[in-house]
């Protein structure tokens, strides 16, 4: 959490999101949102059920599950929100999670979104802590790949995408984050098998941004300071957004918008690909 008000996440009303129309925007189809329990995971349920669809959120966090449930209902949207508790470190209940979201109709979308940081030097960095990391961001989203695409594929149109939240931390690498940035990596070669292997029908495709307003980046805020002794103001400014040229921090619903279109029939050529949405940090210098 961070000390500075400014650095909080912002709150998330309709006036934020991006709605479209799409026929397959319906009740009838569903979607899984790893995450849902806060920050982008819970934008992004907030915008599909917004846009019609049945969202399923998994998160080990049922309390933000209940809170997600909450402003879901505040939003009255044309959609269905369904919570399901999952450890995403746990097989069994994955593969659950995948079956009961495709009971609820055609399974044609799942965003991998959940995921977490620990901020350690390669030397320093605790194993234990680097097992948990690539089974929550890397394992799992294959996990959720292999048992939900033959749902895809067996669904009404049969046609739908997997899309994975990737970062800036996908494209290249700072310090102290060595087991995030291998397990983004990774994201971009699965993102690419799934292109590869889902014949054009079930396309694959990843987000990648830079630094947003979410609970997990308010801790990272807080720790960046105390680990570099800088004040929480410098490590905005200076540390996160200082090689951007746009100079404010992503907003969950502008992630989650990203997400929406990637869904879309406006997206049919997005697959394998990537959505960089930086600000210009990966792609200028100087
Ligand atoms: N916030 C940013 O600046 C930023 C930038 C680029 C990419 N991302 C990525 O976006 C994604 C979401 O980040 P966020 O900032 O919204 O984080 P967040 O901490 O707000 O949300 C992460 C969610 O993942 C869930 N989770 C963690 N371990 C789990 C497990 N074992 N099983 C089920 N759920 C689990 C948490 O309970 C939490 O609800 C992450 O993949 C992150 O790497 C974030």
């Amino acid at each position: 959490m961070s000390s500075t008000p400014e650095l909080e996440p912002p709150e998330l009303t309709a006036d934020d999101l991006l709605v479209l129309e799409d026929p397959a925007f319906t009740p009838d189809t569903v979607a899984i949102v790893t995450g849902a329990a806060s920050g982008i995971g819970e934008a992004l349920a907030v915008a599909l059920a917004v846009n019609g669809l049945t969202v399923v959120g998994a998160d080990i966090d049922e309390t933000g599950l209940e809170e997600t449930t909450a402003t879901i209902k505040s939003f009255d949207p044309e959609g269905r929100f369904l919570s399901v508790p999952t450890d995403l470190t746990d097989d069994g209940d994955v593969e659950a999670m995948v079956d009961a979201a495709a009971e609820e109709g055609d399974l044609s979308f799942v965003a991998n979104i959940a995921g977490m940081q620990h901020i350690e030097s390669i030397a320093e960095f605790p194993v234990e802590q680097y097992d948990l990391l690539q089974s929550v961001m890397i394992r799992a989203p294959f996990l959720l790949s292999k048992y939900a695409m033959p749902h895809i594929e067996a669904s009404g149109a049969g046609t739908g995408a997997i899309a994975n939240m990737s970062s800036v931390h996908g494209h290249y690498a700072t310090q102290d984050k060595a087991p995030y940035i291998t397990a983004k990596h990774a994201l971009n070669g699965l993102t690419k098998s799934i292109a590869a292997e889902g014949g054009g029908d079930v396309r694959g495709f990843s987000v990648s941004v830079g630094y947003v307003l979410t609970p997990l980046m308010a801790d990272q805020i807080a720790d960046t300071a105390a680990s570099r002794g800088l004040s929480e103001t410098e490590v905005v400014e200076d540390v996160m957004l200082g090689p951007a040229r746009t100079k404010t921090m992503m907003t969950p619903a502008e992630v989650a918008n990203l997400f929406v279109f990637g869904f879309s029939r406006h997206a049919t050529h997005l697959n394998g690909g990537d959505l960089l949405f930086d600000g210009g940090y990966t792609t200028t210098y100087e």
